[in-house]
């Protein structure tokens, strides 16, 4: 009886694969547990870096269920301005297993705009330090990580919150980032214009990709990174994008008809979530009652506002995320 099933379970499997894609297998595959990792459990580790800075710290959580021999996929997710890698870790519950997230959750943590207890930043905050780069840092964390532990490459996901959410944005608009990461998530974005120009910042596909998935999630009440975007007060009036104007922009990128309004909602009344799909590939979601934070049904370290179960940023992006490989 056992071995019926699992015959059954491997002829699913490989049903699965061959219909939608090719699972593949890091050179992590194989390779025993780092002895420095205990399962299910988030650890501060940290790799030399030529990123301007090094070494660069993260946090990293290893699920209990993970075998060397099986590929996860690979989540970022990287803090706001003046927060660290252990607070993402709290905020954004990949590592939570009740979510449902078998994969390896990895929180990098920013360098501070001069040594101290200054605030850890990401590139693309006014205040972040100029010579640090951050897409050298995360994608050489990422060769790090696929050479040490069993990742499927074609499902690496970067989320982030507020600076950490307009990173992830700068990610999504760098191909040599984006041909390697699947999909983008950033909650409360702060995506800063050049403040020069006030121009959008550069942004391409890469050539191996005709459309890369990016989703946005705001706070309509949101009075740090405001919705409408303008000029930011506690940041010496740098400018941040317009959300729409940085959705819309998206969107047209990826190949559809910008500016397409409203096409859905989640929750109900006071808590109403405005939703705007084109197809799955672009998705924003507007929360009426929210301020500056990452939506959660049971309220977080950023708010004890809840929202209701269906529009839980957790959930939504990890479900999200299970859509897109590369
Ligand atoms: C891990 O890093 C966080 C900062 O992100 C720090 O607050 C915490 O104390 C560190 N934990 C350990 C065990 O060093
Ligand atoms: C976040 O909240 C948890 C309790 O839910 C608490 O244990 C933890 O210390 C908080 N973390 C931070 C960084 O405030
Ligand atoms: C994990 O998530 C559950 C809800 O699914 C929550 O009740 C619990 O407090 C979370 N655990 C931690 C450590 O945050
Ligand atoms: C930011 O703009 C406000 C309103 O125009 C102005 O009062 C303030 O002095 C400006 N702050 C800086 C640092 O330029
Ligand atoms: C939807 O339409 C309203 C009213 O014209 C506009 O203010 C808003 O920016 C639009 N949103 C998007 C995402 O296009």
């Amino acid at each position: 009886m056992a071995s019926f099933s699992l015959l059954s379970l491997t002829v699913l499997y490989f049903a699965v694969g061959v219909a939608s894609r090719t699972i593949q297998q890091s050179a992590g595959c194989g390779k025993a547990i780092p002895n420095v990792i205990e399962l299910g459990k988030s650890k501060n580790l940290t790799i030399d870096s030529a990123s301007g800075e090094s070494p660069r710290k993260y946090r990293i959580n290893v699920p209990d269920s993970y075998d060397p021999k099986v590929p996860v996929p690979l989540i970022y997710s990287f803090h706001g301005r003046n927060k660290d890698m252990k607070y993402q870790d709290e905020l954004s519950q990949f590592s939570n297993r009740s979510f449902g997230f078998k994969g390896i959750a990895v929180y990098p943590e920013g360098v501070p705009y001069t040594k101290g207890s200054h605030p850890k930043q990401w590139q693309g905050d006014p205040d972040a330090p100029d010579p640090i780069n951050d897409v050298t840092f995360t994608l050489e964390l990422l060769d790090h990580l696929l050479d040490r532990y069993c990742i499927d490459p074609s499902r690496v996901y970067a989320s982030g919150k507020s600076n950490g959410g307009g990173f992830t944005g700068l990610l999504a608009c760098d191909p040599s980032a984006s041909s390697r990461i699947a999909a983008f998530a950033a909650v409360s974005g702060a995506f800063y214009l050049n403040q020069e120009t006030q121009q959008p910042l550069p942004c391409a596909l890469p050539p191996n990709r005709k459309a890369v998935p990016v989703m946005e999630l705001h706070g309509a009440k949101d009075e740090q990174i405001k919705y409408e975007g303008g000029p930011n007060e506690d940041r010496d009036n740098a400018t941040t994008s317009n959300i729409p104007a940085w959705v819309n922009a998206w969107a047209e990128r990826d190949g559809f008809v910008p500016s397409k309004n409203g096409t859905g909602s989640l929750c109900k009344g006071a808590r109403d979530v405005k939703t705007w799909k084109w197809d799955e590939t672009v998705v924003h979601h507007l929360y009426r009652n929210m301020g500056h934070h990452w939506p959660s049904q049971y309220g977080n370290n950023d708010t004890k506002l809840t929202t209701c179960a269906e529009a839980d940023a957790t959930k939504l992006i990890l479900d999200w995320f299970g859509k897109w490989s590369l």
